[in-house]
Parts: structure tokens; C-alpha cells; sequence
């Protein structure tokens, strides 16, 4: 099978091709493209996502992204006789009705190349921003309509999930396999914080979630604080790593929100605020008061999320650890959730390489193919900003 899968639900657009196999709970995977557009730079004055510009941005990249993506998997074979009907590109036309300039740009395309040699296509319908999920739906389904292939929805978080539990040694040939049950989850990105346990391949059940502001949407804040450009939470990785190589002291000190509570739940608003305080206090900080400060984020922040893990390690016996997200991507929260994990016997740990964690399109077409999703009928596939992962559970 070989499967296109398009994500657009933040500020990436990630499109990618695989070809996998399924052999029970096994599937093997070979990636044939992947290519992505961050849009991070767009956003840097805003100092965060801005809806509605991410999905002009997307419409804009999204059929320059497709060829790039055919073209790497080899599966850009131009015609002289066009393959896609009259009746077809009216058809498309109204799903993009409201993206005239990308109908008028992916009918060009159409018009010049084969049908590619594809089974499926995946396309992320949430959770995420909703303007720019849709624009990621609409041409899907346009693509389905234009190349008569079965369009099948993913949740972006079992897209962090997958992403997690794929296993390579090249980076282009990948293997999932069920991980041991039961596994927790846990999802850190700018739009999430989630523990979910899974108790049985591919039933997920959400034990804690944020009550305010994801992980990494604090991490971004503080860093905005800090004065540095969306998105931050890099930048405050590195800093903090930096104030811990160069031993400086500690003279801050922030919050670990609902550290002790008694629930898997997550607070990360009142970090942000104490962060606000400090600098108002300080006026103008220097660098070293920059990294100072990072460096005491860095350790609230990693230390709430092993510490709610650890507990809900205990609680549910679980034995194994997945960790995901673009947040997942900092070297000392890797860590730090790993060195918990040795201190249980046998205990398995995932974590996506760092180009696997933050978000891209070859996660989509995992979690496609770990679910060997059935094909859904384009109508009933909408965007939902909301969605839980629980609603991939099987009913
Ligand atoms: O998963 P992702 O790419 O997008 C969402 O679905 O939200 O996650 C992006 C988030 C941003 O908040 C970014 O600042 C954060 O991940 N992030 C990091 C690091 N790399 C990315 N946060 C802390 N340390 C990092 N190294
Ligand atoms: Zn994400």
C-alpha cells in the first residue's frame, strides 16, 4: 500500500509518501518522500500561531509542496494527454471554491501529470486549528476527486504517538511494532499536554490533560518574555543547557504548578506568570539573568512532567514509556523522562528522532498505516480543532 499523507493542523506543512506493509501488529514502512514547510518565521512577530495567516501560508505551499513530494518519490510522470476529467476539475473546483488562486494552481499541475501511483490519501482533520486543518482537507479531497483514490482521516496526536514507536536505522525504512502493554503516552507539543494510557493496541484512554496553557506554548511565552522570537522553546532548551554547563547560580526561583496534586493534570499559566514577574522585577535582564531564568523554567517545567509520568507509571503499571511531541524534541526532558524509566525493571522507552518530533507529514502516513485505516467518504471527513485521540479508540 502505498499512502499520501498531508498535515496541516499548526504552523507545518508536512507532506510525505510511504509504502508499508501490515503483518499483524507489525507494519513496515519505507518513506519514498517527505517534505515540509514551517512557517515559524510568518509568525515570529505575532508570537504565536495566527490562524488565519497559517492557512494563507498553507494554501500558498501546499501544491508547490505536492510536486516537490511526487517529484521525490519519483511519482511525477508529466502527460501530453491530461488524464484528469472536465467533469472532475468542476468537482474540485467547488471544493476549493474558497482557495480560487490554489484551484487555479493545482488544475495546472493536474492537468500536466499522471495519476500518481497511490492507494490512499491521509490528511490530519484534528486536533489543531481549524482554518488551517480545512484548507489541508479541501485539498485532499480535491486530490481524491482529481485521482479517484480513498481519502482516509488521522488524528495529529496518534501521528505523535507513531512517530514515537517507528524504529529506523536508516531514516527511510522504518518498523512499528505493538509496543508492551499497558503504555503510556505522553504528548508535549505548543497545542498539548496529555498523558494517554493505552492499554491495548490502539485503544487509548486520556488519564491527564493541561487546564491552561500546553507545554510548549508556555515554554514559547516565556521565551517572548525573555525577548526571543516565536517559537522559543528551543531557545530556552539551549539557554538552560548552557547555564547548567557554565555552573551559574540559581537566584530564581519559579513555581512547580500541581506538582503534588493528586490527578495526572497539568498547569503551566502560572509558570508563565512568575516568569512575567521576575523580568518586570529585574526591568532589563542580562544575558546571563536570560539564562539564569531559563534554567529554572527548564527544571519546573521537566520536573512537573516526570514527576506526574512517574505517578502515573505506578498507578497504571505500565511498561512502557512513549514520549512525543515538538517539546519532546528538548535533550534534557529526553532524558530526564528516560533516566525515570530505568528505575523500573524492563521498562521500554520511545522517543522520535528530533526530525520526528515536531510536526511533519511522515507522521500522518505512520499513523495511517499502523491503523490500516478503512476509507472514509469525503463528506463526512471535518476538520475538528478538538479532537480527543480517544476517538480513535475502536467502538
Ligand atoms: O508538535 P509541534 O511541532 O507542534 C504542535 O503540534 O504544537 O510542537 C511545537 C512546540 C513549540 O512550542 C516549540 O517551542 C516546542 O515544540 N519545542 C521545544 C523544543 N523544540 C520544539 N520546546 C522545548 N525545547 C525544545 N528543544
Ligand atoms: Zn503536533
Amino acid at each position: 500500500m502505498k499512502i499520501l499523507a498531508i498535515e496541516t493542523s499548526f504552523d507545518e506543512a508536512g507532506l510525505a509518501i510511504i509504502e508499508y506493509e501490515q503483518k499483524g501488529t507489525t507494519t513496515s514502512i519505507e518513506v519514498l518522500s517527505d517534505t515540509l514547510f514551517s512557517q515559524a518565521e510568518a509568525h515570529e512577530e505575532y508570537g504565536g500561531v495566527y490562524p488565519t495567516l497559517a492557512k494563507q501560508i498553507h494554501a500558498k505551499n501546499l501544491v508547490p509542496l505536492l510536486t516537490q513530494t511526487l517529484e521525490e518519490a519519483n511519482l511525477h510522470i508529466t502527460t501530453e494527454t491530461t488524464e484528469v476529467t472536465s467533469d472532475s476539475l468542476l468537482k474540485i473546483q467547488t471544493v476549493l471554491e474558497r482557495e480560487p488562486e490554489m484551484f487555479a494552481e493545482l488544475s495546472g499541475l493536474l492537468v500536466h501529470i499522471r495519476k500518481p501511483d497511490i492507494d490512499a490519501i491521509a490528511i490530519t482533520h484534528g486536533p489543531g486549528l481549524e482554518p488551517a486543518l480545512w484548507v489541508g482537507i479541501s485539498f485532499a479531497k480535491a486530490l481524491s476527486i482529481a485521482w479517484d483514490i480513498p481519502l482516509t482521516p488521522v488524528n495529529h496526536m496518534e501521528g505523535h504517538v507513531a512517530a514515537a514507536l517507528a524504529i529506523s536505522n536508516t531514516n527511510k525504512e522504518f518498523v512499528i511494532q505493538e509496543p508492551q502493554l499497558p503504555a503510556l503516552a505522553l504528548l508535549i507539543s505548543g497545542a498539548h499536554t496529555e498523558l494517554i494510557l493505552i492499554k491495548k493496541w490502539l485503544d487509548y484512554e486520556k488519564i491527564g490533560s493541561t487546564r491552561d496553557d500546553a507545554i510548549g506554548e508556555a515554554y514559547d511565552k516565556a521565551a517572548r518574555l525573555l525577548g526571543f522570537p516565536y517559537p522559543g522553546g528551543p531557545k530556552i532548551s539551549k539557554l538552560a543547557q548552557e547555564a547548567r554547563g557554565e555552573n551559574l547560580l540559581q537566584p530564581y526561583s519559579l513555581p512547580r504548578p500541581m506538582l503534588t496534586t493528586n490527578d495526572f493534570d497539568f498547569s503551566f499559566s502560572g509558570l508563565k506568570t512568575a516568569v512575567r514577574n521576575i523580568v518586570q522585577s529585574i526591568e532589563a535582564p542580562t544575558d546571563e539573568q536570560k539564562k539564569q531564568i531559563a534554567r529554572e523554567f527548564d527544571d519546573a517545567a521537566t520536573e512537573v512532567l516526570v514527576a506526574k509520568t512517574k505517578s502515573a507509571i505506578e498507578e497504571h503499571a505500565v511498561q512502557t514509556l512513549i514520549v512525543s511531541g515538538g517539546v519532546a524534541a528538548s535533550k534534557y526532558i529526553r532524558e530526564n523522562l528516560e533516566n525515570l524509566t530505568k528505575e523500573y525493571a524492563d521498562m521500554r522507552f520511545y522517543v522520535p528522532t528530533l526530525d520526528l518530533a515536531t510536526d511533519n507529514g511522515r507522521m500522518i502516513a505512520f499513523a495511517a498505516a499502523i491503523h490500516d485505516s478503512p476509507a472514509t467518504p469525503a463528506e463526512e471527513i471535518l476538520a475538528n480543532g478538538n479532537l480527543s485521540i480517544e476517538s480513535e479508540s475502536p467502538r
